[in-house]
C-alpha cells in the first residue's frame, strides 16, 4: 500500500508526518472519506463541499486547488489498486511549534490521503443480517476531566483572545460561570479577599498547578473559598489570575476590557507567583 503525504508517495507503512503536527497535537484538521465503487469516487461534489466548509469553518487555508486534490484522490486509489474501497483525506493546520493559537500565516497545511480496497462480500453478508447498536448519552466532548490532546476547543479559544490582544480565554457555561481558562485553570480573589477556583469536580482539567497553590494557600494563612464564580465577579473581583505549568501563577488585569482591580498585578498572585516557583525550583 502506499500512502500520499504532503506532496510525496510513500509506503504505507513508513509514511508519517511530523511529531510536531497540529492534527497530532491538537487534533486540529479536517478529513473526509469516500466510498470508491468500480475505482470511481462516490459522492464527490457531496464530500469536497463540506470539506470546503471544514477548512473555511477552522480558518485552515486550502492545501490546493480541488483539481489538484482530486487528482491526488484518483492517483491514490490507482497506486493501491482499489476497485471497492474507501479513499481517506486529512488535512491539518500543519507543523508548528507547539502554542494553542494558529502558526503563522503561510505554515503550510499537511496533506495525507489513503485508500483501502473494502471486503464487499463481508459488508453484503453482515447487511443481510442485519446489525445490533447501543445507545451512548451524547457527551462529544464534555470530559474536560480528561487531558486529551482533542484540543481543537481550546485552540479556537486561544485564537480568539490573540486576536483580541489578550494572553488568555476563559471558558463560560451556560449560567455564566467561569470554567477554566483554554489553557489554564481560572482563578479570582473575591470582594471579600477569599481566593475563588472551581472545584475539579465540575468537568475542569484536574490542574496540577493548582493543586500545588492549593498547598501554598494555607500555609500562606489565605482563605480559600472553592466555588466557581461569574464573569461578573470576576470583573469586581480585587485580583484575578490563572494557573498552568506554562504560565506558572500569571496575573491577569482585565477581563473582556473592563479592569479588574486598579488593572495592575495584585499582591496576593505576584504572591503566590514567587511562592510557586520557590517551592517548584
Ligand atoms: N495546559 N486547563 C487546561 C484546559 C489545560 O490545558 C491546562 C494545562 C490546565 C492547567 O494544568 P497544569 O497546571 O497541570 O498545567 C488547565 C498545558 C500547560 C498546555 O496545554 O500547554
Amino acid at each position: 500500500r502506499v500512502a500520499y503525504v504532503n506532496g510525496q508517495y510513500q509506503p504505507h507503512g513508513q509514511a508519517t508526518v511530523h511529531i510536531e503536527d497540529r492534527g497530532f497535537q491538537f487534533a486540529d484538521g479536517v478529513y473526509e472519506v469516500w466510498a470508491v465503487f468500480d475505482g470511481r469516487l462516490a459522492d464527490y461534489e457531496g464530500h469536497m463541499t463540506r470539506l470546503g466548509r471544514s477548512l473555511s469553518e477552522l480558518r485552515i487555508p486550502a492545501p490546493m486547488t480541488k483539481e489538484a486534490l482530486t487528482r491526488v484522490l484518483r492517483e491514490t486509489i490507482r497506486r493501491n489498486r482499489v476497485r471497492d474501497g474507501l479513499v481517506y483525506l486529512q488535512i491539518t493546520r500543519g507543523t508548528a511549534r507547539r502554542d494553542h493559537a494558529f502558526p503563522a500565516e503561510g505554515t503550510p497545511p499537511s496533506v495525507i490521503v489513503t485508500a483501502k480496497n473494502l471486503n464487499y462480500p463481508r459488508s453484503e453478508a453482515q447487511a443481510a443480517k442485519g446489525v445490533a447498536v447501543v445507545t451512548q448519552p451524547d457527551i462529544r466532548w464534555g470530559r474536560c476531566d480528561i487531558k486529551t490532546v482533542g484540543l481543537l476547543p481550546n485552540v479556537l479559544a486561544k485564537q480568539a483572545a490573540k486576536e483580541r490582544g489578550a494572553a488568555e480565554a476563559w471558558f463560560v457555561d451556560e449560567t455564566g460561570l467561569v470554567t477554566e481558562g483554554s489553557s489554564t485553570n481560572a482563578w479570582i480573589v473575591d470582594q471579600d479577599g477569599k481566593l475563588r477556583t472551581r472545584d475539579t469536580q465540575a468537568n475542569i482539567l484536574r490542574g496540577v498547578t493548582r493543586a500545588a497553590v492549593l498547598d501554598i494557600l494555607a500555609s500562606e494563612g489565605f482563605e480559600l473559598d472553592e466555588r466557581p464564580f461569574s464573569v461578573d465577579e470576576a470583573k469586581a473581583a480585587r485580583e484575578a489570575f490563572y494557573t498552568s505549568a506554562s504560565g506558572f501563577v500569571t496575573p491577569a488585569i482585565s477581563i473582556d476590557g473592563a479592569k479588574i482591580g486598579d488593572g495592575k498585578p495584585g499582591p496576593v498572585a505576584t504572591r503566590l507567583r514567587a511562592r510557586y516557583i520557590e517551592a517548584a525550583r
